[in-house]
């Protein structure tokens, strides 16, 4: 008979628990005959004491295995799933989805919601008039049959011990943790029952990992976990310290996805979603090279083939295409007003951090899971960091449905701005790569 105790006292003294005594652990963690007081304990000693490789691996399965797991098999063909640590002005999915479904890859997603400074792809999806984010698991999976992609809400009971033990985290100063947010993250991601992932981590002022050594631990911690459980897992490292593409806001970065499915996308987002989108259909063996899988995305960027894919996933979902010709049928605001530079210089910061709370704020985003969302309202940025400006320039522009909040808007978006006269270092968009051979 094991006793949580032990268990315990065992990682407490740094040693490993076996996958039985996890699953006693996570299961009974579940179904409620282990209290808060001793998982807390237990994630504490964590904490300190870390987890050896295998050891979190067989926490990562335990725990995805402690609710639904999403059968894919019945879609054709490896199935890759992409997953960002979360950012700002991030729309990477909704150009990546279609781009590599236009390679006949399939790609059936399951994203979230926005919460905090950062958005969810669930909700841009629901500024499209008419789109339908709840398909019934045979619909979504008759869809990507069909049209090669679909993009939908998380339904049933995806890794309900995640859901549980990231709460409990939340409030006992446990969430730094590299193998429990890596088992956090990889046991919903096998849940939802992809084949191989492409991991986004981000690293810099706007994201979970403020510094890039622990963003690399974490991704070769995520990739470790990939190859034990044999699921191809690639992870990239990038750069969060300003907002990744122009738009923030839930219609707004719509039309960024819909814009750089044509070409006039922001080039630090193109660039990103051309990187993943080339890692996913050389994981799918379209090509074994990752200069031609580059050259290859470019080119269903270049000849709209994946914003025709984009366009079939709109209306298979329900979704009103004409969207794509005509931006003004997404949701608009009532207010808009620019914020300018107050001096000549080169812009040197666009904090990620304000530039999302300031969304956030004007209704764009969740202060907590009950706040009910305004699609049409959040940020355009027209510049990005190294941009010369003269004083008078249009710095963003702030889109608002109330006044009082358009003017907190426009004084806490001015405020992520630093602009200086000596020229800033570039920050690269991407600082490296991590696959099966780093671990
Ligand atoms: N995101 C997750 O899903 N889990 C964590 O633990 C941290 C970030
Ligand atoms: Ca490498």
């Amino acid at each position: 008979m094991m006793h949580v105790v032990d268990l315990i006292k065992k990682k407490r003294d740094g040693n490993r628990l076996s996958h039985s005594e996890l699953q006693f652990l996570v299961d009974g963690y579940v179904n409620g005959t282990i209290p808060d007081y001793q998982m807390a304990a237990w994630n504490m000693a964590v904490f300190f004491q870390g987890m050896e490789p295998e050891e979190i691996t067989d926490l990562t399965l335990t725990m995805a295995k402690s609710g639904d797991m999403l059968d894919l098999s019945a879609i054709n063909g490896m199935k890759i799933d992409k997953h960002s640590t979360g950012g700002v002005g991030d729309t990477t999915t909704l150009v990546v989805a279609p781009l590599v479904a236009s390679f006949g890859v399939p790609v059936a997603k399951m994203s979230g919601r926005g919460l905090g400074h950062t958005g969810g792809t669930i909700d841009k999806l629901e500024s499209i008039p008419g789109f339908k984010v709840d398909l019934k698991p045979e619909d979504f999976v008759n869809q990507v049959n069909d049209v090669g992609v679909s993009v939908v809400g998380q339904s049933g009971q995806l890794a309900p011990a995640d859901k549980l033990l990231y709460s409990l985290r939340d409030v006992t100063a446990t969430v730094e943790s590299i193998p429990l947010i890596a088992s956090s993250i990889m046991s919903k991601k096998i849940a939802a029952g992809a084949d191989a992932f492409v991991l986004d981590v981000k690293t810099g002022s706007g994201a979970f990992m403020k510094n890039q050594q622990d963003a690399v631990k974490l991704a070769k911690t995520m990739v470790q976990i990939g190859l034990h459980s044999k699921r191809t897992t690639v992870a990239i490292i990038t750069d969060m310290n300003q907002p990744l593409g122009r738009g923030i806001g839930n219609s707004l970065e719509i039309k960024e996805a819909i814009l750089t499915l044509q070409g006039y996308g922001a080039p630090r987002l193109t660039e990103l979603c051309i990187e993943l989108a080339a890692i996913m259909i050389e994981l799918a063996g379209i090509t074994s090279k990752s200069e031609r899988a580059r050259e290859l995305v470019k080119k269903n960027l270049m000849n709209k083939k994946a914003l025709v894919k984009f366009s079939e996933m709109i209306e298979a979902q329900g979704g009103n295409p004409s969207v794509i010709d005509d931006l003004s049928l997404l949701p608009q605001a009532s207010f808009r007003q620019d914020i300018l530079a107050t001096k000549t210089g080169y812009i040197t910061e666009i904090d990620p951090m304000e530039v999302g709370i300031t969304a956030m704020q004007l209704g764009a985003g969740r202060e907590n899971r009950d706040t009910v969302i305004d699609l049409g309202v959040g940020l355009e940025l027209k510049h990005q960091i190294g941009d010369f400006v003269n004083m008078g320039d249009t710095l963003a522009t702030v889109y608002a449905n109330d006044k009082r909040l358009l003017e907190d808007a426009l004084a806490r978006g001015a405020s992520a701005f630093v602009l200086d006269m000596k020229n800033p270092p570039l920050l690269p968009l991407i600082y490296g790569k991590i696959t099966a051979e780093d671990v």
